[in-house]
Parts: C-alpha cells; structure tokens; sequence
C-alpha cells in the first residue's frame, strides 16, 4: 500500500474542508489504470468542485482535479502497459472519481490517451481541459468553414485557460485576433501569444441591438451571457461562435435575427464527453498543427500546496494563462 499526497475536497456541515492530506492506493477506485501523474492543471470547473455550492462535486471527499498526465504503473486492460505515457481529463475525472490533484490515480482505460507524440507530459497539462476545449472550439469553427482569410476573429476571456490557448492556436494557424480581455495590463502577454490587436472587454458586455456592426468571422466565447449576445450580434454573415462557457453567466440575451438574417452559426462546445476515439484524435492535432507556439510562457507552475491560491485566484478571474500543478513537486 503506497502512501502519497492528494488535494480534497471534503463536505462538512458548514461548507468545504480542502487541501492536502495523505492517501493509499486503497483509497482510489479499485478498477482502472493506476497512473503516477507528474502534472495537472487547476480549471474554473475545480474551483466550483472545491466550492460549496459550485454544483460539481458528485462525491466526497474528492480528490479534486479535472486533468492529468502521467505514467502507467499498473494497467487491468491490454491496451496499457507500464511504461506507458499517458493523459485524461473530462468524463467523471475530479467530479464523480478521485481525479488529478494526486500524485497517484486510477483511470478507466477507455478514459486515457496516449500522449501524442510532439507532447511532454508537462505540455499536455500546460494545454490541459482549457486547451483542449480551444482546440474543439477551432477545429468546430475550422469543420464549419471559418477560414484564416474570411476576416478577423475575436476571442473573450482571453487571458483565462480556454481563451489564451485559443489566441494562440488561432494566431499559429495564421488568423487575424483580436483578443478581448478585461486586463490591460497582460495587453503585451496577449499580443506575444499572436494577438493582432486587444480590446477591453467591457466594449462586448453591453448586449446592445441583437444585429450590430459585422466585425467578426468568427468568435471563441468562454464567457457567455452578454458578451455571447453580444459577439453573436457581431458576426459577419454566414460566421460562427464556438461557445464553451458562462463565466460570464449563463443566460443568453439574444433574438434569433442573427441566425436567420446573417446565418450565424451557434456551436456549442462540450470538452467533458467527447467520444474517446475523436478525443485521442484532437490531441494527435494538439501535438502537431494546434500545438501553442509559446506554451512554455502559457503557465504558471504550482505544487499541490499551491493549489489552495490557485483555486481563489481563479474563482476571483484573476489568472493570466493556466496554473500547471507539478504534482511531485
Ligand atoms: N464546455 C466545456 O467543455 C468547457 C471546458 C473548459 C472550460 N469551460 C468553461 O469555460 C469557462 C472558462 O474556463 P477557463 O478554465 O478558461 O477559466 P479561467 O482560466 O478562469 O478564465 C476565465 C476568463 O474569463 C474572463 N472573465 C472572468 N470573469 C468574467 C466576467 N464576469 N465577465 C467577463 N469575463 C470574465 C477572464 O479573462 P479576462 O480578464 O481576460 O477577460 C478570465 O481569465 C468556464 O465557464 C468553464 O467552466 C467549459
């Protein structure tokens, strides 16, 4: 029985006991590939994990942790060997079984990807949920004819994981961005990720007339709410939004003129289900074609102590890129 470190969230009677305690291979699942992860990534979905009320949480305690990488100790299915280099997130992972915050865990084969090759396990995590959730948004946008010389795009939330990962994908694959943030101060951050241009996001948050000036070809939206409205109001004819998320809140003040007077296309991002066949697919372009140009300047590094920080920081939308969690560390 092997001892190692985790961070939990547990429910008490008045709210959420968190941080690092020490857990036995026992404590995990019993089936499932047992993984020794050496990174993860702190997401805004672990903070409402570690949140009281956040409505994610599905046991407790929880190791709390939507993504990891690692390598394989310990494998119950042939297609997994030790040795093996692997990442998972999504499905249950940190919400419904004890996720990546821990320096062991035990994964459903049918719920790993082998690392691509073009990818250290420090880079899969520098990408991680976020990335990935930018690389469905681009590729849903590319799938649906969005192409660099149409016009240019915007991105909201452009300093969080999802946005800053879909600056740069956007910008490796030679579209024109603009990225719309609400920190002037990470304006150079943004524009050495490949950002053409910044925008405050405030002038995004007045939902304004449901049909404005058609500025855009397209749009990464992981803020939701008016902003969405209002992105969706600023699509030239016959672009599209990629929608993932509602940071911004979860209503959507818009009418259906966008759709049937511009053709705008809505599509709607979800990371967490992705068929696992498709889901190994993504990462294959992640390693090649998507893979951020600067991802060694997309994150900062924390240890499982570090954790606690990062979850308030990113519950205050404070972050700048992605907390990368060295799990050994
Ligand atoms: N659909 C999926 O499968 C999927 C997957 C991953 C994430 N998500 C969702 O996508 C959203 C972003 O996730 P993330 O991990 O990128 O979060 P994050 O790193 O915390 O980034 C969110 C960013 O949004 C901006 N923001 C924060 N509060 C805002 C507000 N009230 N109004 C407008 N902008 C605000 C901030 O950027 P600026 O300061 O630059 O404006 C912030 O850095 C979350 O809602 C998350 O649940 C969905």
């Amino acid at each position: 029985m092997t001892d190692f470190r985790a961070f939990t969230a547990e429910k008490i009677d008045d709210g959420v006991r968190r941080g690092v305690v020490e857990l036995a291979d026992a404590d995990l699942p019993a089936d499932g590939v047992l993984v020794d992860v050496h990174w993860s990534g702190v997401n805004y979905k672990d903070a409402l994990a570690a949140t009281e009320n956040g409505g994610v949480a599905r046991i407790s305690p929880l190791v709390v942790g939507i993504d990891l990488a690692g390598e394989v100790l310990e494998s119950d299915d042939a297609a997994f060997v030790p040795g093996d280099q692997v990442l998972a997130h999504g499905y249950g992972l940190g919400v419904s079984r004890h996720g990546g915050f821990a320096q062991h865990a035990r994964v459903p084969a049918d719920w790993l990807v082998p690392l691509p090759a073009g990818l250290t396990t420090r880079e899969a995590m520098t990408v991680g949920t976020a990335g990935y959730t930018a690389a469905l948004s681009v590729l849903a946008l590319l799938d649906h004819g969005v192409a660099p010389d149409a016009g240019p795009m915007v991105v909201t939330g452009a300093t969080g994981g999802v946005g800053s990962m879909a600056v740069s994908m956007l910008a490796g694959l030679g579209f024109e961005v603009s990225a719309a943030t609400g920190k002037p101060d990470a304006a150079d951050w943004l524009t050495a990720l490949g950002a053409r241009s910044v925008v405050d996001r405030k002038e995004l948050t007045d939902v304004g007339r449901p049909l404005q000036s058609a500025t855009w070809a397209g749009a990464v939206d992981s803020v939701g709410g008016a902003t969405l409205a209002h992105v969706i109001a600023t699509i030239r004819p016959f672009g599209a939004v990629a929608a993932s998320g509602m940071v911004g809140g979860v209503e959507l003040p818009t009418t259906v003129l966008p759709f049937i007077l511009r053709g705008v296309a809505l599509l709607g991002i979800d990371s967490v289900n992705t068929p696992i066949t498709e889901r190994r697919a993504v990462w294959e372009r992640v390693a090649s074609d998507l893979k951020p140009p600067m991802l060694d300047r997309m994150a900062e590094v924390v240890t499982l102590d570090g954790v606690e920080g990062a979850l308030e920081e990113i519950s205050r939308g404070g972050v700048t890129g992605r907390y990368l969690v060295d799990v050994r560390g």
